[in-house]
Parts: structure tokens; C-alpha cells; sequence
């Protein structure tokens, strides 16, 4: 059955999500990839998670009135913690209500790192040579900067006399320190742009990034075209291996996909390819590797090794972006074969680097990536869950977007939410998570991971044993029926998917154990867990606890903080000194290498089965 569900609008973006009834707007926000600031965790207890909502506000809750004035409730502010969407809303969300816009990219007290990107633009004005004036173009150029210790690279000076010779006096060098990267005939100091992109085994998201303001104007993303190779990065490295010129066709598919991105990022926001000007990366080491064209198939093999740690610049057009000629782009340093630039990402976004409170962020995704620490220390590995979060793997599996269950809900029988609001089409991995923990409180799966059959289970409501059938030689819950879904055809859970989120769960959870243990800090006692990935956007804390995907933490402890590999990656445009900090990350992170760790086998094992209830 398909829930009640209403339209949320957030403003300026103008983004719509399809939310169940009941669904907090900090949630509704979430699934729009909008994350909301949330410094007491949604309690209501300290009023910064501040929305303007814009059209028939619903009454206010006692929380709105101890922390908005009279006069900001008539305007329709409210605490999108404590909003419980029960209408269609268009609602504006306010800078400083934004979790890492505000905290990253924005100038001023309190946030984690100046907005100073690496480029800048100068308009001048060279004039023609003559009889009189004997100078060089790029002597003239140069002398038209003003600036001392200059340098020019060999494209820039074959293109000059054409840029410098089309009539117009006026040109605008673009300027990467004392390297003149680029000049443009005319004024076109309004254009500066820069791509950031996340590389992920299964997914690839890019974002142009406005040099000029900080701004992200757009954000695109694709399933990464390389799963048709492998859904894991160790089949990725064995397609490789086993096949002629097989790094060069991973590659060339990734790149691709990478500058589709780059043209639907550039049709969305009115831009030009030829006016982006510096690109980054991250991604795991092994797509990292791969982007760059390097073999990474050392990264497969004891003691499992990567060929590059460091940070790469090169020229955007050398590895295949499509962007100005003369790009550089920046890929983020690794920590370990299986550790990426995507966690360097992760630790720089998120600031646990920089505060004294232990932290413990954990990036779900086919590679899960769980770090702990602080200032002084940092603690890291690597996960193999699998890609049964993203959809991968499963039965009816979908990526989170538009026509995926996004939520399950089970009372008398099973009701969905669906991303976009229609008829779904599959499950992505927060409705897996729904799904599992509701089916396990409502004792139609039990501690082993079991589909109850239905004549063995006469506690379960009549709706609920109808929904428990045969399929395929297993058993299987029919989440929505084939006259509901978008397909004509039922879409199930079944008794194999149940087993894949068992093993997707216990990889995490046992990598998060391994890591507090030697960090020597239990993750039930740290100041904040954050939890990064398109995924952890979706998920509710309390189902990721049932299913033993996180340790028993209080919720209020538990942040959602977005694609934080992409917002690190944002972060290196924006801010040209952050890379160092992303080096000394990358450097000093202690990596814990799980297959070779005593005891990890058992607590694997251990954490296959689903906590007890309560
Ligand atoms: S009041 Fe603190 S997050 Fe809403």
C-alpha cells in the first residue's frame, strides 16, 4: 500500500521531494540533499535548524514558540526538527541553516575554512604592438598583470596571438598564483567555475562550483558506467588483469560519464565547458588510480599496496576532462590501497581533523569507509560492504532517486514512501534499511535474518502473512503489489536480499569496531557520529541501530552530513590551502588493515545476526 504522501518545495532551489505523512522536514530536506545544520540533534533544543515556510505554515510546536519571536511565527518560521510534514510545503531554507555550505564554504565566524580559491580573474588591457612598442605578446601581457614573478606555459603562449589580435583592447587573464592559466578576449571576469567530482565504485557525482562566490551552481550524478565490469573494486582490478587494454577501457568509459557530467552541469547553470578553469577529484584509490590511467592492480594483492598516495596536478585535458585547455585538475591524496582521496575528503569536510572532541564519521557505500579521531589522532579502514546500500545486489534494488522506496513503514500491513511520489519502481538502500528493522520489530524476521513463514507465525497480522510469499525457492514480503508498482510487477524483499543487508551491515559494523578498539575509545562514548554518503541522506538513525548497522549511540549523537567526499572535494576548490591540511590527513591517518586484523573474522560473524529488540 502507498502511504498519504505530500510534496515538500524547498526554496531557492526549488527542489521537490515526495515525503510519507509524519516525516520531519529536516528529514524531507535530506532526501532533497539539502542537509540541514542540526547542532542539538533535532531535539528542539536549540533552535538553529531554522525554515521559513513560505505558504499556510502548520501551527507552531512548543519548541517553535520557546525559540522563535511572536512576530518571526506569524512569518511562518519554524524548527524543521520539530516540523512533521502533514501538507504540501514550499518552504525557504536559509543560509545559515545549510550544514556544510555555512560551515565550509561561506566566509566568517564559524566556519571551518576561508573561501580562497586557488584562481582568480584580472581584466587588463594590452595593447596592439607597434613600430614604437617592440615588446612581446607576453611581455606585453605581462606588463599589463602588473604583478612580479610571472609565468606563462607553452599552450597559453601559442594561443596568444590570437586572443591578443582580435581587436578588442581588453582581456581577462584567469590567474592561478603566478601562473597565468588562461586569457579570454574580452571581459569575463562574471565566468569563473570549477568542477568538483566523487568518483565511487558505483556512483559518480559532480558539482560546479561558482569560483567567483563559493557558490555550487550545480550538482549532477550517474551511475559509474564501470559496473558493467564488476560491482566491487577487487572485480574492477581482476577485469583488468584478465583483460587486454582493460585499464584503458575502465577508464575511458569513467571518462565518459565524467564529461556527460560536466555538459549537463554546464547546460543546467548557463555555463561553458571552455569557462572551467580547475577541476578536483576523489574517489577511492582504486578509481582514483584508474581515473589517472595508473594500474592498480598491486591494490588487489598482499600487502596490498596502492602505487600512488599522494595528491596529482596535471592538466585536465591530459587525463581526458573536456573543460578549458589549460585546467588543472587536482586529485586528492589516498591514505592506503583501500583507503582513498574520498575519505581524505570525508575528514577534511567534516572537521574532525581540527576539533579536540573524538569523533566518528562513517561514508556508507559499496566501500565503507569508517574513521575515528580527533586533532591529535586519526584512525582508519575500510569496509567491504558491498554495494546492497546503493541498490546493488538486491532483487528490486534501485539507486535513491525517483521512483525507489525510500521508506517502509508496517503497521497493519507494509506502506512505502517512494522518492518523487509516483509508483515505485524498486527499493534503494534506506528502504532496505526500513524494511529490514520494521520486519524484524514486527516478527516477520527474526535474529538470524529468517523470513518467518507464515504458518509458523501466528503473531503476525493477516495483512502481513498475505504479504509473505514464495518466490524463486525462497520467501519473500511483497513490499508493493504488481497494481501499485510503476512496472505492473510486485516488488519484493526476499530471503537473499535480507542475507546481502546482513553481510553490507556486519562488514560496517565490524570495520566501526575494529577501528574504536584501536583507537581505544568505545563509538558508544564518542561526542558526535557522522554519517556521510548519498545514502546516509536517507536513512532513519533509529532502523540503522535496529539492524545493528550502527552501535546503540543516542540518536541526538548522530549527524547526518551529506555527500561529505563530494563536499570535500568542493572544499580543495574553494579553498586553495586546504590542500595541505588534506596532505597532512592523508599522511598521518593511521589505516587498519581489517582482513589481516585478529578477531575481525569473529566480529564479522558476530554482527551477521540482528540485535535483540529494544
Ligand atoms: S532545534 Fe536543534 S536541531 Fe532543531
Amino acid at each position: 500500500m502507498t502511504r498519504e504522501t505530500f510534496r515538500v518545495t524547498l526554496q531557492p532551489e526549488g527542489r521537490s521531494v515526495f515525503v510519507l505523512r509524519g516525516t520531519t522536514l529536516v528529514e524531507a530536506a535530506g532526501q532533497a540533499g539539502v542537509i540541514l545544520n542540526q547542532p542539538c540533534g533535532g531535539d528542539g533544543a536549540c533552535g538553529k535548524c531554522r525554515v521559513e515556510v513560505l505558504q499556510d505554515p502548520p501551527p507552531p510546536t512548543a519548541a517553535d514558540r520557546e525559540h522563535l519571536s511572536p512576530r518571526e511565527l506569524e512569518d511562518g518560521w519554524r524548527l524543521a526538527c520539530r516540523l512533521a510534514v502533514a501538507s504540501d510545503l514550499v518552504v525557504s531554507i536559509p543560509q545559515e541553516t545549510r550544514f556544510f555550505e555555512q560551515m565550509i564554504l561561506a566566509e566568517g565566524e564559524g566556519c571551518r575554512y576561508p573561501f580562497q580559491p586557488n584562481l582568480r580573474k584580472k581584466l587588463v588591457t594590452v595593447g596592439e604592438p607597434t613600430v614604437e612598442d617592440q615588446r612581446s605578446d607576453l611581455d606585453r601581457l605581462k606588463a599589463a598583470i602588473g604583478e612580479d614573478g610571472l609565468e606563462a606555459g607553452l599552450s597559453l603562449i601559442r594561443a596568444l596571438p590570437g586572443i591578443l589580435r582580435g581587436g578588442r583592447p581588453h582581456v581577462t587573464a584567469v590567474l592561478e598564483g603566478k601562473e597565468i592559466q588562461w586569457v579570454e578576449a574580452g571581459d569575463t571576469t562574471d565566468r569563473i567555475w570549477g568542477v568538483a567530482f566523487d568518483i565511487g565504485t558505483t556512483s559518480v557525482v559532480g558539482a560546479l562550483m561558482d569560483l567567483g562566490d563559493g557558490r555550487t551552481a550545480a550538482v549532477a550524478s550517474r551511475t559509474n558506467p564501470q559496473v558493467h565490469f564488476g560491482d566491487d573494486v577487487v572485480s574492477r582490478i581482476s577485469y583488468i588483469e584478465n583483460t587486454r587494454d582493460g585499464l584503458e577501457k575502465l577508464r575511458r568509459r569513467l571518462l565518459t560519464c565524467l564529461n556527460e557530467i560536466i555538459i549537463e552541469l554546464c547546460e543546467s547553470a548557463g555555463a561553458e565547458p571552455e569557462s572551467i578553469y580547475e577541476a578536483t577529484a576523489v574517489g577511492n584509490t582504486t578509481m582514483s588510480h584508474i581515473f589517472l590511467g595508473v594500474d592498480p592492480s598491486p591494490i588487489a594483492h598482499a600487502p596490498y599496496v596502492a602505487v600512488l598516495r599522494e595528491s596529482v596536478d596535471v592538466k585536465a585535458r591530459e587525463v581526458g576532462l573536456e573543460i578549458n585547455r589549460n585546467a588543472n585538475l587536482h586529485v586528492l591524496p589516498n591514505i592506503a590501497g583501500f583507503v582513498g582521496s574520498d575519505t581524505v575528503a570525508v575528514i577534511l569536510a567534516s572537521g574532525i581533523a581540527r576539533d579536540d572532541a573524538v569523533q566518528l564519521a562513517i561514508d556508507i557505500g559499496t566501500n565503507g569507509e569508517v574513521v575515528m579521531g580527533n586533532r591529535l589522532r586519526l584512525v582508519a579502514c575500510s569496509c567491504a560492504a558491498g554495494p546492497a546500500f546503493e541498490g546493488a545486489r538486491i532483487r528490486y534494488g534501485m539507486r535513491a532517486t525517483e521512483g525507489a522506496i525510500s521508506k517502509v513503514v508496517i503497521n497493519e500491513g507494509v506502506e512505502v514512501g517512494v522518492i518523487g511520489g509516483g509508483r515505485p519502481t524498486g527499493i534503494c538502500g534506506s528502504g532496505l534499511v526500513d524494511a529490514v528493522a520494521e520486519l524484524l520489530d514486527a516478527g516477520a524476521i527474526d535474529e538470524t535474518g529468517r523470513i518467518a513463514a507464515p504458518a509458523q507465525a501466528p503473531a503476525l497480522s493477516d495483512e502481513l502473512k498475505a504479504a509473505i510469499v514464495e518466490f524463486e525457492d525462497q520467501l519473500a514480503v511483497v513490499l508493493v503489489d504488481g497494481a501499485q508498482s510503476k512496472t505492473g510487477r510486485p516488488i519484493l524483499l526476499t530471503q537473499r536480499d535480507v542475507r546481502e543487508v546482513q553481510l553490507a551491515k556486519a562488514a560496517m559494523r565490524a570495520g566501526i569496531e575494529v577501528v574504536a578498539e584501536e583507537f581505544g575509545v568505545a563509538p558508544t562514548e564518542v561526542a558526535r557520529v557522522l554519517l556521510a554518503g548519498g545514502f546516509g541522506n536517507f536513512i532513519r538513525r533509529s532502523h540503522a541501530k535496529r539492524i545493528g548497522l550502527l552501535p546503540p549511540i543516542r540518536s541526538e549523537r548522530i549527524d547526518f552530513i551529506g555527500n561529505a567526499a563530494a563536499t570535500g572535494a568542493k572544499t580543495v576548490l574553494a579553498c586553495g590551502d586546504c590542500r595541505a591540511e588534506a596532505e597532512r590527513i592523508s599522511r598521518e591517518t593511521e589505516y587498519v588493515e581489517l582482513a589481516s586484523r585478529p578477531g575481525f573474522q569473529a566480529r564479522f560473524a558476530e554482527a551477521i545476526t540482528f540485535p535483540p529488540p529494544g
